[in-house]
């Protein structure tokens, strides 16, 4: 036992030695040839890691998003900032609220904002449907967020559901006709019927101002269907079926029209009975 071991020993350190001995040079060779690997392995993980570092400030983007991109860089960057990140006192961060709300924004007019006011107005859009396409775009690939779906938004719609839901949800702002009315503090919900398919939808994703998000969580894609095809169908066909609409501000000035027109009529019976006798 003991012999072997030492045998053993004798054996590895013949081995170790030797080599170790040849040559000094050689190990000095390793050594430079280690130092020559790490400088390389630095200079290499510095290439691949700044670039990156690079990339995260400025993501490539595809075309449309470009184009958007230079449009922003030129109508909102004022008061949302460059990369739309937002600026203190004169418009929120972009970041996340997705094509959705862009769209609806920038294709109601409301954006580009005039003027500081408590509630951006609908507006004749300043830019084209490609235009409001590509600053969507941008904002989406720079943030995400929530997107209106292409194709047909009233797909398979029942009017009646849509009724109901109408009611649930957005009478209490706009209106058992979608006419509108004030809100606290000098802000209104607008009458819905400037509101395309497109614009009901990303109103309803994105909750301009006092408005809240309706995601699809609240109301499903076929209930925001419902909805879009009873507003669309039902409330703007049968908009003002009694002649005048009245500002259709409902019940009160339909009662005092009702009041005026009445007294008149009663004046002029009885200013005609006291004439025949
Ligand atoms: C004069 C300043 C101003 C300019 C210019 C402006 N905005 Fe705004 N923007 C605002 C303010 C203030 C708000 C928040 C008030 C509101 O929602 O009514 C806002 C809100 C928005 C929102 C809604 C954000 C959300 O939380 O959903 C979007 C989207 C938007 N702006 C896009 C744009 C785009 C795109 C442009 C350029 C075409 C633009 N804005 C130009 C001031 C501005
Ligand atoms: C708490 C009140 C409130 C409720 C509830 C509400 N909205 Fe609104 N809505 C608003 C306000 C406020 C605005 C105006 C936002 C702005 O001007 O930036 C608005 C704007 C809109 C617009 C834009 C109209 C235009 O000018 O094109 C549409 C469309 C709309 N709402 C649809 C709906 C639908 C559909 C529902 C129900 C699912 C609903 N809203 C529920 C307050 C409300």
């Amino acid at each position: 036992m003991t012999s072997d071991n030492d045998r053993r020993r004798g054996l590895l350190a013949r081995l170790r030695g030797r080599p170790a001995a040849r040559s000094r040079g050689r190990r000095r060779l390793g050594a430079a040839f280690r130092l020559i690997a790490a400088l390389t392995l630095a200079g290499g993980a510095y290439t691949v890691f700044a670039p990156g570092v690079q990339a995260q400030e400025n993501p490539p983007l595809t075309g449309a998003a470009a184009e958007g991109r230079a449009l922003f860089d030129v109508s909102c960057v004022t008061c949302h900032g460059r990369n739309a990140q937002g600026v203190e006192g004169r418009g929120p961060s972009l970041i996340g609220v997705g094509s959705a709300s862009v769209e609806f924004q920038v294709s109601s007019g409301r954006m580009p904002m005039a003027r500081q006011e408590a509630q951006a107005m609908r507006k004749p859009p300043v830019f084209t449907d490609e235009q409001v396409r590509q600053l969507g775009q941008y904002i989406q690939e720079l943030g995400g967020g929530p997107q209106v779906p292409q194709g047909n938004l009233r797909e398979g719609a029942n009017l009646s559901t849509g009724g109901e839901l109408f009611r649930i949800n957005c009478s209490q702002c706009h209106a058992f006709g979608g006419g509108g009315g004030a809100l606290s503090s000098g802000k209104y919900a607008p009458s819905l019927a400037p509101a395309s398919d497109a614009q009901i939808y990303a109103a309803m994703l994105s909750g301009p101002q006092n408005m809240p998000v309706f995601g699809d969580n609240q109301i499903t894609p076929e209930q925001k269907a419902d909805i879009i095809a009873y507003i669309q169908e039902s409330l703007k066909a049968d908009q003002d079926q009694g002649g005048f609409n009245l500002g259709r501000y409902g019940p009160s000035t339909e009662g005092l029209a009702i009041f005026l027109v009445g007294i008149v009529a009663l004046v002029f019976a009885s200013l005609w009975i006291a004439g025949k006798s």
